[in-house]
């Protein structure tokens, strides 16, 4: 039987962590032997708000890649390639902002989202509105079916799927295929930072990474939010919006003993250091062997590299027979 395919990727803007490992990575492995998988680092989506640190997305991209081989995803499963060299993917991106509005792109929520947070006002690149469209031409490319993501790209599936519509309908022709999304595991969604706030980011300075040393990974547990009312050892404590706890959600797998820590923090008399030393053991045997590879594929960037430019000529190579699809469907193939 053939396998579906599945495509998914990360802007390169900095190392990734273990928010990313727990919502993506770890289910990406899983999914590598079930999958036709095309994992993209996107790092002409990440210009389009960094052209003017393109330094910045370059050793991104390596970082980026260091962390995939490292978490196991395997180059002989999965096509890892670079968006940059897949021209074929800014061709489909031009034939499909012909058949989208302005006004629609300028209504997707997350870039909405975005654009408010950057606080772009009158310098929004052109590039960035439009970036939705382009990450359509990713996934159509391929003609994934399954495109693993978090909640906050779900509009992008949506207006891909659009697209998708629109084009077969007008050409009169089946050529593209509509993805579906595929959404974390309840609760492994969002893991927050070490601060207790909602989100994982360099700019709070609040995630663990995956590239991070023992010490540095002890030194983030042992500052993490907790509860702030559980002061003395005997006060009774809370598990809710406890980031300790949270952390153990995800991470700790002895499920038994867990809701028995849980059960003896709420009445009170389990101390936070013993729990973050709990926590800590369990993420560094988790983190170690990441941190092991990560260390042998830094020594060797050659092979890191022939890695990316083998998947990426394969990922031409795709995105070539669907593109020669879309110009034979508008009727644009005149010299063949
Ligand atoms: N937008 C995604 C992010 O913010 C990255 C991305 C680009 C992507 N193209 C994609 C994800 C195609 C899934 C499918 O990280």
């Amino acid at each position: 039987m053939k396998k579906e395919i599945l495509l998914t990727g990360d802007r390169p803007t900095g190392k990734l962590h273990i928010g990313h490992y727990i919502g993506s990575l770890k289910n990406r492995v899983q999914l590598q032997d079930q999958y036709n998988s095309f994992i993209m680092i996107a790092d002409q989506q990440a210009l389009t708000d960094n052209a003017r640190n393109p330094e910045k997305i370059r050793n991104s991209l390596t970082e980026v890649a260091l962390d995939y081989l490292s978490v196991g995803i395997n180059p002989s499963k999965v096509n890892i390639f670079v968006q940059s060299q897949i021209p074929e993917l800014n061709e489909l991106t031009m034939h499909y902002l012909n058949i989208v509005t302005v006004s629609r792109l300028k209504r997707n929520p997350t870039v909405k989202n975005e654009i408010k947070e950057k606080n772009f006002n009158e310098s929004l690149p052109a590039g960035f509105l439009i970036y939705p469209v382009s990450q359509a031409a990713d996934i159509t490319a391929f003609k994934a079916t399954v495109v693993p993501v978090g909640e906050d790209q779900v509009p992008m599936i949506e207006q891909t799927k659009e697209i998708v519509r629109s084009f077969n309908s007008i050409y009169q022709k089946e050529v593209l295929v509509e993805p579906t999304a595929l959404l974390p595991k309840k609760g492994l969604g969002r893991l927050p930072g070490i601060d207790g706030k909602a989100k994982m980011s360099k700019s709070l300075d609040n995630a663990i990474y995956l590239s991070d040393s023992p010490d540095v990974v002890q030194k983030k547990i042992m500052s993490m939010y907790t509860d702030p009312n559980h002061i003395r050892v005997e006060d009774p404590g809370n598990v809710e919006n406890n980031t300790v706890f949270t952390y153990l959600d995800a991470f700790c797998s002895d499920k038994e003993t867990l809701e028995e820590m849980k059960a003896h923090y709420r009445r009170g008399g389990l101390g936070d250091v013993k729990v973050k030393r709990y926590l800590n053991d369990i993420l560094q045997a988790e983190l170690d062997p990441i941190r092991n590879k990560r260390n042998d594929y830094e020594k060797n960037l050659d092979y890191v590299f022939e890695v990316l430019k083998r998947g990426s000529l394969n990922a031409r190579s795709v995105a070539g027979e669907t593109l020669q699809e879309v110009r034979e469907a508008i009727g644009i193939n005149y010299f063949i």
